[in-house]
């Protein structure tokens, strides 16, 4: 046979995916042929030619991690953040598909403003992209058919105010949104009224150490309940971004038919007080990260199953912008780019199976989303691949960053290992941490709605 493969990936430890859907790790070699997985074999390098072969001997290869909330701040805020920015801080930390908020400037919730943004990426972005429409008062009514644009993963509602003016409080909206509309739709689930009462009752507070009173833990579980309740009336799917506290834990533990969950590193890595004393407003965001009780309470919600995925909620500001005096420093921080060294190294501390971290940043969004043939390592799926080294020390830095606002919280913590090659839809687009070529990504396609 005379098959010539554009990539060969030689003998890596495989992250396959079951019949049944699990993780099998197997040594063997994948070749791709015209942007996809065209075979999966053991020695494909002995039998056929191709145009580059990669040696990934001891090397484990994974689907390409899915970073399921990032805001890339374009238009209108790019002096934090561009898609060109955004989506190469992803390939440099092994990431090749993220999937976009809409709380830009202006706000992304037309489909006149959803289809520039598609427009805008083209020949910058150096990862794969989908974009959430955001709900408003407004276009609810509309949201049936804005969910179906090409590239549109969904659509996203803020409970609660945060970065931005994206805001549906009304229930009776809410429910609306849930009943007219048939995709995935994110919810950041904070209570706009109590959370107004407690921003009331701290008035004149400049201290960030209150920043998780402010925003408690009441505040998030109020909206959670809400809109769970809501999911179960409307009987669709629904999904809780960020899940921060020990209430909303225990709360969705048993409340999964039409619930998935998300959390983030930051919520299984850091609390309060540390969190603050640290970092001080860098460690700001919303919902807050909480005292020692809830981050063990994340991690035993990551145990039992209740979280399916884990999104970095990547929310870069500058520091200029985050110095300024609380609460008038804005709530967020970048995440894209150390997501898998910092996930990867729980992998080798034991907290984690290098399986469910499989899970957890590729089948698991790509359940929830459905992006057509992505999140898999499997024949005829998108070559979208991250190849992890889970034996190189590093130290996250500062100047790795390629994030516009040019910091991370992680500055100088050691990991135990680090991506060592970012593949977009066949093409080495990061390699040991050199960037290659020209930015390689595309807009993804989701299946109809
Ligand atoms: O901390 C946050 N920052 N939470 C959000 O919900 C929005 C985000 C941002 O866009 O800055």
């Amino acid at each position: 046979m005379n098959l010539e493969f554009d990539l060969i990936l030689a003998g890596g430890i495989c992250a396959l995916t079951k019949d049944n859907g699990g993780v099998s790790f197997e040594e063997t070699s994948i070749g791709i042929i015209d942007h996809k997985i065209h075979s999966i074999s053991q020695g494909l390098e002995n039998k056929f030619t191709a145009k580059k072969i990669l040696n990934a001997k001891a090397l484990h290869i994974l689907p390409g991690v899915i970073d399921t909330q990032v805001h890339f701040r374009d238009p209108g805020l790019t002096h934090k953040e561009d898609l060109a920015s955004g989506t190469l801080a992803a390939i440099a930390g092994g990431v090749t598909s993220v999937l976009e908020m809409p709380n830009t400037k202006p706000a992304i919730t037309t489909r006149e403003l959803f289809l520039q943004k598609c427009e805008s990426t083209q020949n910058r972005i150096w990862c794969n992209i989908g974009f959430f429409i955001g709900a408003t008062e407004k276009n609810k009514a509309e949201l049936r058919s804005l969910e179906n644009l090409y590239a549109c993963c969904g659509i996203k509602i803020f409970m609660g105010s945060s970065t931005g003016d994206l805001l549906v409080a009304n229930e009776d909206s809410i429910f609306e949104i849930l009943s007219s509309t048939k995709g995935p739709i994110a919810v950041h689930a904070e209570d706009e009224e109590l959370l107004a009462q407690k921003k009331k009752d701290f008035e004149g507070c400049h201290d960030v150490l209150q920043h998780a009173n402010i925003r408690s833990e009441q505040v998030a579980l109020k909206a959670t309940q809400q809109i769970t309740r809501l999911a179960e009336k409307a009987k669709r799917k629904v999904h809780i971004l960020h899940v921060s506290s020990q209430e909303e834990m225990e709360f969705l533990r048993d409340r999964k038919q039409y619930i998935t969950v998300e959390t983030t590193p930051q919520f299984l890595l850091m609390s309060a007080p540390d969190c603050y004393e640290k970092l001080g407003t860098k460690a700001q965001m919303n919902p807050p990260i909480r005292s020692e009780r809830h981050r063990l309470a994340v991690w035993h919600g990551l145990e039992n199953g209740t979280v399916d995925v884990i999104g970095t909620d990547h929310a870069p500001h500058t520091l200029e912008e985050k110095a300024l005096t609380y609460p008038n420093s804005p709530s967020g921080m970048p995440g894209v780019q150390t997501l898998v060294p910092l996930m990867l190294d729980l992998v080798n501390q034991k907290k984690l199976s290098l399986e469910k971290l499989v899970e957890l940043l590729c089948h698991n969004p790509a359940r929830i989303y459905s992006p057509k043939a992505k999140g898999h390592l499997r024949v005829g799926f998108d070559a979208d691949i991250t190849v992890v080294d889970l034996k190189k020390q590093k130290t996250i830095e500062n100047r790795w960053i390629k994030s516009k606002v040019g910091w991370t919280p992680y500055d100088q913590i050691k990991v135990s290992a680090w991506p060592f090659a970012s593949i977009i839809r066949g093409q080495i687009a990061m390699q040991e941490d050199e960037i290659i070529g020209n930015p390689k990504g595309s807009l993804i396609e989701f299946e109809q709605r």
